[in-house]
Formats: C-alpha cells, structure tokens, sequence
C-alpha cells in the first residue's frame, strides 16, 4: 500500500512547468469533446513526477481548472488509487513486492535491507531525503521475484547485496542498471530454455 495519508505539511501553490503544461494539452486533446475530464488521471500522474513523487492539494486544484472539474472529483481520484502518493515519499521510491512469489524467493530480506540502509519504518524519508520505501502488492514481475520498483523502473531478481548496492549507487547520485540481477533477459529461463526448442524465438 502506498501512503494514502494526506500530508499535513501542503506547499501554497502548484502549476505544471512549461513542459508539462505542453504535455498535459497533447494528453487533454486526446479526450472527445466534452469529456476532457477523463484526462484527470494521466495528469494527476504527471503532476506526482513534477513534484518528486507525491502529488498536493494544490496541484489537485490545479488539474481541476485545467480540466473544468470541481476539485472534490479530482480529490476522489486522487485518494483512490494506491499509485498516487498524498504525502512526500523519496526522491527514489522503493516498492518492495512482498506477495507470495516474491516473499518466498526473499523479499522480506529485501525489506530488511531497506530498513538498514533506507528508514527503520515504511513511508519513512531516508535522513537525507533522497529515498524511502514502501511495501506492495504484486507488481507482476513474479517471474523475476523478487523484486523492486523504483520510480519508474524494475530491479528483478535481486538479494542482499544487490539490494545493498543499488541503494549505494542511487545515494552516490548514480543510476543502477534496470532489469535483472542475474544477468537474465527479461523473463527468460536461466542457463538457456530447455522447452520449445524447435521454436525459433519462443
Ligand atoms: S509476487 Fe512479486 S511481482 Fe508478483
């Protein structure tokens, strides 16, 4: 679950950068006329990356200008959906699939490494701001349990000291690879497929 818990602390005002105002009119054109607000959602998604991950009650009065819609619907969609974080969380998000798959392949290790390094406590900011952690549901990589989103990307078949090191990596401003950690392609069997193999590319 991500954090649903609207924040306390609220910045006075929220518009869209110039890019993502362009953006936002490319999305809101997509929409027939007259049902614009349909859009509330791709722009409430836009306005969470602007703002380093969560999304204010300010920017959900923006959208609802933008889009002609009371601010109590956008409010609605807003406090729905569990991909919408109401609170700061890290610059870098770290969403621990802890479901079946992924809990008996290790994520609980995963969380444990996210305590030490990240926050003692989920939806915690990290001491310097830059990360924090949640744990969720399946995010349907369970073939490459287990694993992390992280923003936008996946970090799959990871351990400890994978996890370790990502964490090192992204506090010493660097960008670790997406993808498997066991040098893998996307979900493919490990040591080459033992099936199907009178089939070109299965
Ligand atoms: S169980 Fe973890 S991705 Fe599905």
């Amino acid at each position: 679950m991500t954090l649903r818990k609207i924040s306390k602390e609220q910045p006075g005002n929220f518009e869209f950068t110039q890019e993502n105002f362009e953006e936002a009119k490319k999305i809101i054109k997509k929409y027939p006329e007259g049902k614009q607000q349909s859009a509330v959602m791709s722009l409430l998604y836009l306005a969470q990356n602007q703002n380093d991950n969560w999304i204010p009650l300010s920017a959900m009065k923006y959208i609802g200008k933008l889009l002609g819609m009371p601010y109590i619907k956008v409010y609605e969609v807003a406090t729905f959906y569990t991909m919408y974080n109401l609170s700061p969380v890290g610059k870098y998000f770290f969403q621990i699939c802890t479901t079946t798959p992924c809990m008996i392949r290790g994520a609980y290790d995963l969380v444990n490494v996210c305590k030490k390094n990240i926050s003692e406590n989920q939806n915690e900011l990290s001491k310097d701001k830059s990360c924090s952690w949640v744990e969720v549901e399946c995010l349907g990589a369970c073939i490459n349990a287990p694993m992390i989103q992280i923003n936008e990307d996946y970090y799959e078949d990871l351990d400890v000291e994978k996890t370790e090191k990502i964490i090192e990596q992204i506090k010493n401003n660097e960008k670790p690879k997406p993808g498997s950690y066991r040098g893998r392609k996307n979900s493919e069997p490990e040591n080459n497929r033992k099936t199907l193999l009178n089939i070109k590319n299965a």
